[in-house]
């Protein structure tokens, strides 16, 4: 009974103060940002990312902090590598927390709007179902884990030039918010996570105003203090959801008529 009773608290602090974690997309903004975050609470890491440059130095600056970081250069992509990569992971330390954070915004003005949709769920989507499932297979097994992933407000507001990313965050955010009912009978939390525009390098590559954009570590501490929660939905900054939330309200011919006026990038 004793021995019942903290086991329930020593897992309900994994949940609360995960220990073992791993982030797609951590060699820069909200991934690298989030990776640093909970290296200062002496977390063991496990980072991927593209390139290898920069992430090895946000491994370094884990470390520095106090983490115990293994990284690994891997295309969220890859349905098999990811596999691998992620039992892997998990064989060496069982994961508490899995964040599906890897995405990319690709311009349909520079690539075309065939390449830029394919692309586009390529990575935004498939490379989130590739980090969920093969996680979420290693959690059953131990009725416990929590899986985050990063979808957008743009999912609410899908915009000329920039449909495909809009469409693959509201692909991931539904799919999110029903996975978190389908998994909760089996002890894996699940959330979804909306930032408005957050610092990155992809948000440095645009031009046009960006209200109320929060620097990455304003936005790491937000989400790990929500996901400490168990909160499903995690949306910010408020300004931003009001806005998006209202813009979606409004009948078909006036977003057209909106539309019409938005700058192409
Ligand atoms: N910043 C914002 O305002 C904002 C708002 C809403 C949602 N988001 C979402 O937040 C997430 C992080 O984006 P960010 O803004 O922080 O941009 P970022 O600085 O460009 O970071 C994107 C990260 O994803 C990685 N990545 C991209 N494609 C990958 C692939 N195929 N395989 C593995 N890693 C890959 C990048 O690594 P490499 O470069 O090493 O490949 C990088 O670490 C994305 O899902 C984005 O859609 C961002």
């Amino acid at each position: 009974m004793i021995a019942a009773h903290y086991i329930a608290v020593e897992e309900e602090a994994s949940m609360k103060n995960p220990k073992t974690i791993l982030i797609t997309g951590a060699s820069s903004g909200i991934g690298e940002s989030l990776a640093l975050h909970y290296a200062g609470g002496g977390a063991t890491l496990f980072l991927c990312g593209r390139n290898a440059e920069r992430l090895n130095a946000v491994a370094q600056a884990c470390s520095d902090l106090g983490a115990n970081v293994h990284q690994a250069v891997q295309d969220v992509a890859d349905q098999t590598s990811m596999r691998a990569w992620i039992d892997g992971c998990d064989e060496t330390a069982p994961l508490d927390l899995v964040i599906a954070n890897a995405g990319v915004g690709i311009r349909e003005a520079e690539v075309g709007i065939e390449a830029a949709a394919r692309d586009t769920f390529a990575i935004n989507v498939d490379g989130v179902f590739n980090t969920v499932f093969p996680a979420v297979d290693r959690m059953r097994s131990r009725n416990r884990g929590q899986i985050a992933i990063v979808a957008s407000l743009a999912a609410y507001v899908p915009s000329p030039g920039t449909g495909a990313y809009a469409a693959s965050k509201a692909a991931v955010k539904s799919y999110g918010e029903a996975l978190r009912g389908t998994l909760e009978p089996e002890g894996i939390e699940v959330s979804v996570i909306n930032p408005g525009f957050v610092k990155s390098r992809m948000t440095d590559r645009n031009d046009h105003a960006m209200p109320f954009k929060w620097p990455g570590e304003k936005a790491a501490r937000v989400i790990a203090h929500r996901l400490a929660k168990n909160k499903g939905r995690i949306s910010f900054p408020w300004p931003m959801v009001a806005l998006v939330w209202t813009l979606r309200a409004l009948p078909m011919g006036v977003i057209d008529f909106i539309s019409r006026r938005i700058p192409r990038d």
